[in-house]
């Protein structure tokens, strides 16, 4: 079977891919960093290297005789204090794995770009692939780096390397170790979220968006981008829905008015040197104002994908976060999930 070079292995969305394709048969080869927690992929016996995706010596090394290039590292913080980190990570170890991968002269490459280099639409309405891309003027900086670094990978793929990338909406599920996008849904059952804004966002499930790799693999056309995604909620209809299944009361629906001034106000506290609150700036204010929701038929008749329901997802997330002790269960819903078999979630 061919050789494939993971990156990202050690995060959410790369440990369902390196399990997802381990189970398929193929053998795989990591790019991992000597600091990456790796000790729950041990039991996949995958060769690993060592190396920083934006490292072009080791990246180069870690391409001899692979057959296929599967590139899902990323940075996802959307702080500000962590912008230029992402901007890097995203756009240069975009673009130094995939100008290797085409030097090697791989036979397929798939790049996991993400819904928000598709951008979102001011009013409730979901986006197939060919959207032209929007996004409010004030957005985190992580949304523009996943931009910039897919038109890097289509500008590789013009200079001949065979590309599929896929981009999955907000992803949920069981297995994130380093807080990921499922932080989404726990911090909002801590209670640290004041409540929804009006807007809108779409939701994927991790073992899903490994399938879907496997399948861009499998049968992706080459040249073409599939939007990985379930199903579309606005963002009061998702908080209920995660405070249905964790048991909570439903959560405050904050006016658009009331949240532009709180994101305003906080961007003074933090200019000023105070802490506020990183995760409710202007900009992620405005980014949660708009629909970021996905019409995602193309990965349902090219890549076969069928998607499990989101509430299913939301119930994995907590039970695993509740299993790998990042929540405890609070309360006697949560302890009925803790309870469940894992199989009929
Ligand atoms: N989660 C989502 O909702 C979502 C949605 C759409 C698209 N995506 C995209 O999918 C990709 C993976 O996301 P994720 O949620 O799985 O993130 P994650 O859990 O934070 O994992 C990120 C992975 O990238 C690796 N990485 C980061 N910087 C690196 C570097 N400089 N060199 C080598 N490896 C590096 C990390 O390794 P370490 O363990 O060493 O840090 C980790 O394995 C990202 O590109 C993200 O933009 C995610």
């Amino acid at each position: 079977m061919s050789l494939v070079l993971l990156t990202g292995a050690s995060g959410l969305i790369g440990t369902a891919v390196a399990e997802t394709l381990t189970r398929a048969g193929y053998k795989l080869r990591l790019l991992v960093r000597a600091t990456s927690p790796t000790e729950h992929l041990q039991h996949l016996g995958a060769e690993r290297v060592i190396g920083d995706v934006t490292d072009r010596a080791a990246v180069a090394a870690a391409m001899e005789n692979v057959a296929i290039v599967v590139h899902t590292a990323g940075a996802t913080s959307l702080r500000d204090k962590d912008a230029d980190r992402v901007w890097h990570t995203n756009v240069e170890g975009t673009r130094t794995v995939l100008e290797a991968a085409r030097a090697a002269g791989v036979e397929r490459a798939i790049y996991t770009s993400s819904q928000a280099a598709v951008g979102a639409a001011p009013e409730a309405r979901p986006l197939d692939e060919d959207a032209d891309w929007w996004v409010p003027r004030r957005v985190p900086r992580y949304i523009r780096a996943k931009r910039r670094a897919e038109e890097v990978a289509w500008e590789i793929a013009a200079q001949g390397l065979p590309l599929v990338v896929l981009n999955p909406s907000i992803v949920l599920g069981p297995g994130d170790r380093r807080g990921s996008s499922t932080l989404l849904v726990i911090n909002f059952v801590k209670g640290r979220m004041i409540g929804a804004t009006p807007g809108g966002a779409a939701y994927v499930d991790v073992r899903d968006v490994a399938a879907a790799h496997l399948a861009a693999i499998r049968q992706g056309a080459v040249g073409r981008r599939y939007l990985i995604s379930s199903e579309n909620h606005t963002l009061f209809d998702f908080y209920s829905l995660v405070a249905g299944e964790a048991g909570l009361p439903a959560p405050k629906l904050i006016p658009e008015l009331f949240a532009r001034a709180f994101g305003v106000i906080n961007d003074l506290l933090i200019y000023g040197g105070l802490e506020g609150f990183p995760d409710m700036t202007s900009a992620h204010v405005a980014m949660g104002l708009c629909y970021w929701w996905a019409n995602a038929e193309r990965s349902r008749r090219e890549l076969g994908i069928r998607y499990r329901p989101v509430r299913s997802s939301i119930r994995l997330t907590l039970r695993w976060a509740m299993d790998a002790g990042y929540l405890k269960p609070l309360n006697g819903k949560l302890k009925e999930l803790l309870a469940a078999e894992a199989t009929t979630l």
